[in-house]
């Protein structure tokens, strides 16, 4: 493999995943296809954009010609594709957006790999199609266990008897999830039906570095530093697997070069949490960081109108992917969390360009009146 596309590497995971690339194999070409959205920064990558075996092209997914041409130009062998409309909010206000990006989206790109690998003499020999998806198109899982239990599957405490398996039935509730989930049966289809060499995965809720702060651990962290509400959905009795997002960009690369052709791999933390639980981590971790006096700022917490169909509980087994290619998260939690509030302390002038002009609109429309 010499030439890879990866697609949304302007953002969080993507910009992870293109660093990772481009530092570990510099003799391949990484050519990052990313649209610039609201949720797209080239600031992320400011550290490698000028590696000679790395290429930034602005383009939408949708579009089939540019798609196609980018194909051909750099004679492309693998698409690590991670583009994609992500917020779940944002889904239940436009989920219009949501069906373009991640089906049409997606399918143009598989339509124009078909294309562009057919056309060659050796067809689909040694490439790869690597599809990047989320746990939730899973749908919910229940919360037998509200006050937690230990259990042999994590180091952490688990709120339920079932984990998500790559066997579990789809059942997609939001807009975002549902378009992920089509998008993931159109990647199956084309391995079946044309016979191309794809790879699925699903993980968990990533934290770390780079993430737009819309997402609840950096809008939070933001939040606090800045003695603004926490806006904590209902209860805050909701669950979440958390894997930090350099553990994700290493699973990726693993599956990328070693998993099984039109297998599909699990990826999780084994690292439930409640959300106020979290929450209270974050606090405490921001407030010692900053040097004020531990959980000083728990009085910004403030329970609000719960999201529409808000999932109750999230939780991966990737025992599979442990066994058959020997990943594991390397962080724990404690770790992951101190490096990441440090991270956005740190990096405050990243967090206050992205949050100034349509930030605030952003927040006015999706918080006001909760
Ligand atoms: P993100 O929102 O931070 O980044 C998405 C990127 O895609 C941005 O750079 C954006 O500019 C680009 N993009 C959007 N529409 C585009 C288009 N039409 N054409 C080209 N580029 C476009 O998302 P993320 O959190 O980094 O997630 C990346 C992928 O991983 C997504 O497919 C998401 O579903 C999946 N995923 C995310 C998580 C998570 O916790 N964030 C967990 C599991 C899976
Ligand atoms: P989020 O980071 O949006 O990820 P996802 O919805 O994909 O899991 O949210 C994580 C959890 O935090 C989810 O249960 C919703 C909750 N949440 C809040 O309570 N308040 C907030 O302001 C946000 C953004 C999320």
């Amino acid at each position: 493999m010499k030439n890879i596309i990866i697609t949304g590497g302007a953002g969080f995971i993507g910009s992870h995943v293109v660093r990772l690339f481009v530092n570990k194999y510099p003799e391949y070409h990484i050519i990052n296809l990313d649209k610039l959205t609201y949720a797209g920064n080239l600031s992320n990558l400011k550290d490698i954009e000028d590696k000679s075996n790395y290429t930034f092209v602005k383009a939408d997914i949708c579009d089939f010609d540019v798609v196609l041409g980018l194909m051909r130009e750099y004679d492309v062998d693998g698409i690590i594709h991670l583009a994609a409309e992500s917020h779940v909010d944002r889904s239940i206000k436009d989920p219009f957006t949501f069906a373009r990006t991640n089906v049409m989206g997606t399918l143009t790109l598989l339509q124009a790999a078909k294309v562009y690998w057919e056309s060659l003499p050796g067809g689909y020999e040694g490439k790869r199609f690597y599809h990047i998806s989320t746990d939730e198109v899973y749908g919910a899982l229940e919360l037998t266990h509200p006050e937690g239990r230990t259990s042999e599957i994590s180091a952490h405490e688990v709120y339920g008897d079932e984990f998500f398996l790559e066997t579990t039935k789809y059942n997609p509730h939001s807009p975002y999830s549902a378009s992920k989930a089509s998008s993931d049966h159109f990647v199956r289809a084309f391995h079946d039906t044309y016979g191309m060499p794809t790879i699925v995965t699903n993980c968990s809720n990533n934290y770390g570095p780079y993430q737009f702060p819309e997402k609840l651990i950096p809008l939070f962290i933001n939040n606090i530093r800045h003695r603004r509400p926490l806006p904590v959905y209902g209860k805050g009795e909701n669950v979440r697997d958390w894997l930090y997002v350099v553990d994700h960009a290493r699973a990726i690369d693993v599956i990328f070069h070693k998993g099984r052709i039109a297998e599909t791999y699990n990826i999780g933390g084994f690292n439930e949490w409640k959300n106020i639980d979290i929450i209270k981590v974050v606090i405490n971790t921001v407030d010692r960081l900053l040097g004020r006096s531990e959980g000083e700022d728990m009085n910004l917490i403030t329970y609000v109108t719960d999201r529409k169909g808000h999932d109750m509980r999230y939780a991966i087994d990737s025992t599979k992917l442990k066994n058959e290619l020997g990943w594991e998260p390397s962080l724990q939690f404690e770790e992951g969390i101190e490096k990441t509030v440090r991270w956005y302390l740190d990096n405050q002038e990243w967090m206050d360009n992205i949050t100034s002009g349509e930030y605030e609109k952003y927040y006015e429309s999706m918080y006001a009146g909760r």
